[in-house]
């Protein structure tokens, strides 16, 4: 006999507590759940018409329950006392400083939340792990609930990992592949395990919620966005022979995704993964290696990273040499500045990485992304630590309001995000080749379009994957 959930208090109102706790608080009206963050504006906007994230058939979802079981709050406290079970889902960035800088998650939100639950808990509660976290991060959780807990309190701590892409949060979280929960093995951690299951089975089949240890689900949420991001780097690994050879990365995807035990999913050749996790969670899968003597492993897992570093740094090149090796004053066109399409997103977005190397080459840059704040495009551009650069950027940089005003004058045409927009059934490409400079260039990092079509127009096109157009040795040259 379990514990029955009644209220539920999240911890952190961002793209994973956010989607994930409005969709717990839509398939449950039994259950009243209030997601809380610190942040006042992020709070304000989660009760206002504009949320804070753009996320499709997100609004829809919280428009159904909001102010009936679900509600956005400031008042953490309050949340806590009342709720029997308690999402953590705040941030876990990487560490810029100090011990495993670059590498090791910075557990400081995490610990800062736990403290606070365990200042203010009246009764007992259960304390889900949410947030992307090392290894043993629960042992740390339950250590400190412990020590700080009124007397006579008791905490149970789970891991329940999510595993929702951004961009598809609603039908991942409403359809899942799968539900992770780890515990403890004890009476106890069995017991919680069941009361979470139960609120997930409100609207997910009993066979895909499946428990295990609190440390394999841990490992595991690490495990399975290694083992996607190692698709990717080996896919575009490929991609760079293809180029050399004149095979086409498409046609070699395509092959391999056949054989069932490779799969067709996540095997689509870019410019580079990006997004909050897949750096992030591989770079702390290297750091535990390393703590744990086994610099073998890795090395493996970090020839990921670098793979994808190369295929930005390798896709910058080929502009560069189809440019006539310079970029000075040249006006290239950025279409696509998230890290993948349906998202306003730019965490570790290849088109920071690109523009960034772009203004080292002295380029004139246009923006232009459909979702994408404009302030968040200057944030992103800027370095770290330098004072009042906006006026240095202005120079290189501008933001325009729509892919065709952003290609008008280009040299070059960058397409670095897959938008719908962008295909050529979409986006008028007669318009955008008629106001480019000439020769005009596109260069497809997404392979998103039809070379065909785009050179019959005139466009020289570069797709990852492909062999290099040879326009620059007519055949009466060789
Ligand atoms: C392989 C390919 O599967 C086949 O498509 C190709 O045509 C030839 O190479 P084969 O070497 O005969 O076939 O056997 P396979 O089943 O792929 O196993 C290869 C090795 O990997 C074996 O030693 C097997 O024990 C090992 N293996 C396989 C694992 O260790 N773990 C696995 O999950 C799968
Ligand atoms: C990822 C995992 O998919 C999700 O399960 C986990 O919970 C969080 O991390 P997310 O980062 O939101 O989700 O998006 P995802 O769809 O995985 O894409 C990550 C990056 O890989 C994007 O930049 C995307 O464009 C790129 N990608 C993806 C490719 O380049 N090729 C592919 O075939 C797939
Ligand atoms: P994720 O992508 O993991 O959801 P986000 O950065 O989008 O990460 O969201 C994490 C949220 O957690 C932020 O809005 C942040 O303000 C909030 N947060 C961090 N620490 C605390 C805390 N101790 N109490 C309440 N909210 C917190």
């Amino acid at each position: 006999p379990h514990k029955k959930v009644e209220k539920i208090c999240c911890i952190g109102a961002g793209y994973v507590g956010g989607p994930t706790c409005a969709v717990i608080a839509a398939k449950n009206p039994h259950i009243q759940v209030t997601i809380v963050d610190l942040n006042a504006d992020r709070i304000a906007a989660w009760n206002s018409d504009k949320l804070p994230i753009y996320e499709p058939g997100l609004d829809e979802v919280v428009r159904s329950c909001r102010g009936r079981n679900l509600f956005f709050s400031t008042d953490v406290d309050k949340a806590i006392i009342e709720a029997d079970l308690i999402f953590v889902s705040v941030n876990t960035p990487t560490k810029t400083k100090g011990q495993g800088a670059g590498y090791a998650a910075d557990l400081g939100y995490v610990e800062s939340a736990t403290r606070h639950i365990a200042k203010v808990a009246q009764g007992d509660k259960i304390v889900v792990e949410k947030s992307t976290v090392p290894c043993r991060t629960a042992q740390s959780m339950r250590f400190i609930l412990e020590a700080n807990a009124r007397p006579g309190i008791h905490f149970d701590i789970l891991s329940n990992p999510e595993f929702l892409a951004e961009g598809t949060a609603i039908a991942d979280l409403t359809n899942p592949d799968r539900v992770l929960i780890g515990s403890l093995n004890t009476p106890a951690g069995r017991s919680a395990a069941a009361s979470l299951a139960d609120v997930y089975a409100g609207w997910v089949d009993r066979q895909q919620i499946i428990t295990m240890n609190l440390w394999s689900s841990e490992l595991s949420k690490l495990a399975a966005n290694a083992l996607l991001a190692q698709r990717i780097s080996s896919i575009n690994a490929l991609s760079a022979i293809c180029e050399a050879t004149g095979a086409d990365v498409d046609e070699v995807s395509y092959a391999c995704g056949l054989d069932q035990r490779i799969g067709k999913r996540f095997l689509k050749a870019s410019v580079g993964f990006g997004g909050s996790c897949f750096q992030k969670d591989i770079l702390n899968l290297v750091y535990l290696s390393e703590s744990l003597h086994l610099p073998e492993v890795a090395a493996y897992w970090r020839q990921v990273v670098e793979m994808n570093e190369y295929q930005k740094k390798r896709f910058l090149n080929r502009i560069i040499s189809c440019l006539f090796n310079t970029l000075t004053g040249k006006k290239i066109a950025i279409l696509g500045f998230a890290f993948k399409k349906d998202t306003g997103d730019t965490r570790e977005s290849a088109a920071i990485t690109l523009c960034k190397y772009l203004r080292q080459e002295r380029a004139n840059v246009s923006i232009y992304d459909p979702e994408v704040e404009e302030r968040q495009i200057w944030m992103d551009l800027a370095e770290p630590g330098v004072q009042d650069e906006r006026k240095e950027l202005e120079k290189q940089f501008t933001i325009a309001p729509s892919a065709l005003e952003a290609c008008k004058g280009a040299d070059a045409v960058v397409v670095c995000t897959e938008w719908d927009e962008f295909r050529n059934s979409k986006l008028d490409y007669k318009k955008v080749y008629a106001e480019m400079n000439k020769p005009a260039f596109i260069f497809d990092g997404r392979l998103i379009l039809d070379q065909k079509e785009l050179e019959e127009i005139g466009f020289h096109v570069e797709m990852i994957g492909r062999p290099r157009s040879n326009f620059q040795t007519p055949k009466d040259w060789e």
